[in-house]
């Protein structure tokens, strides 16, 4: 059996765990000729495709190391390729004949909700035996407690609430720290509990900055002069507006709310404050003891599924198990901190404030 296995969308730590992974178990739990292609869809698109014969010669030494040694890309929707001088064109054809013109009999693909749904798509067009493995930092995929690479972000978000929670302390400031999440807070909500944040703002709960001066005012009466703000990137502006910026190629992401809530604290209460965008160092770097579990489960999950030829379905962690759900569903939207996540009810217990309206 021929398989093949690629990294889809933006990267995160644990990737390179995951193929590893992935060799281990096809290569030599079931002797699978295993390829690994390059750049996401890119190497199907290319002729010839590209891709490299993953064995434990080609993937030795990869478990610890951020990054994919396979190369990613978020860009380039297959169905709607974007083409120099503007517009788009559906270039699915051309990625579904790469596949066969590899002579694959079987895809893994690690990628987040997005990349998995194109993916899906490839695959229900072209006829392509597909199993799917969630990553991302923002743990935001359906079906799944764990996306790998979420931990390590966590853990990079928390040692910067901890070095910024030193001198806060020491100038008498408040410091807001901007971390990622797409359109869900949960690396903003475990790391401002990790880390000892006085407020914690996610897309999933509006606040007022009325009440996030409060938490500041109300710090300041019981002698604490400084405090430290958790903000998710995707957070709407007190005005309503989500904060993007647009890049060279007019491709826009989010970025700036933390300005905008730093700047309006500084204002409403006299505090002197100041900014700190954690971006992309939340993606890199090595990835945590408990990333490396679950990419190492996923992937031997993964490649069990092949050979039961089990497929059109994603390895997800529910309850500490390993389990497969339908990539239909796990794909049908994004996962959003729930009202009731215990999560929530920890930090509100912690007196960790979400700009509520009091
Ligand atoms: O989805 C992962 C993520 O890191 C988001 O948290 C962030 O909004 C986005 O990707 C950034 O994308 P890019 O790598 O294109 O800047």
């Amino acid at each position: 059996m021929r398989l093949g296995v690629l990294t889809s969308g933006g990267d995160c730590a644990g990737l390179n765990a995951i193929i590893r992974a992935v060799m281990l178990r096809a290569v030599y739990g079931y002797g699978m000729e295993l390829y690994g292609i390059h750049e996401a869809t890119h190497g199907l698109l290319r002729r010839p495709v590209t891709a490299t014969r993953l064995t434990s010669d080609t993937t030795r030494g990869i478990l610890h190391l951020g990054g994919t040694i396979l190369g990613t890309t978020n860009r380039g929707n297959p169905f709607a390729y974007p083409v120099e001088g503007g517009g788009t064109v559906d270039r699915s054809a051309e990625i579904i004949q790469g596949y066969h013109e590899l002579g694959l009999d079987a895809l893994i693909g690690i990628g987040g909700d997005g990349s998995l749904a194109i993916l899906r798509k490839l695959a229900l067009a072209g006829g392509w035996n597909l199993v799917g493995v969630p990553k991302t930092i923002d743990n935001d995929v359906n079906l799944t407690e764990h996306a790998v690479g979420h931990s390590t972000a966590v853990e990079i978000a928390t040692e910067a609430v901890d070095r910024l929670h030193v001198t806060a302390a020491s100038h008498n400031r408040v410091m807001v720290l901007e971390v990622m999440g797409r359109d869900a807070g949960y690396i903003a909500l475990s790391a401002g509990i990790a880390g000892g944040a006085d407020v914690v703002l996610i897309p999933e709960i509006p606040y007022r900055i009325e009440s996030v001066c409060a938490k500041i005012e109300e710090r300041r009466r019981i002698g604490r002069n400084f405090s430290l703000i958790v903000v998710a990137e995707s957070v709407k502006s007190p005005e309503g507006m989500v904060h993007t910026v647009t890049d060279a190629h007019g491709q826009s992401r989010y970025g700036g709310i933390g300005r905008v809530i730093a700047e309006e604290v500084a204002k409403r209460t006299g505090a002197e404050s100041r900014v700190t965008v954690l971006g992309h160092v939340q993606r890199g770097g090595s990835p945590t003891p408990l990333d490396r579990v679950v990419a190492s489960a996923f992937g031997v999950a993964a490649v069990d599924l092949v050979a039961r030829g089990e497929f059109d379905r994603m390895v997800a962690w529910q309850d500490r198990k390993v389990v497969a759900v339908p990539l239909a569903e796990a794909t049908a939207g994004t996962r959003a901190v729930d009202l009731n996540d215990t999560l929530l009810h920890t930090a509100r217990g912690l007196g960790i404030s979400f700009g509520e309206p009091v």
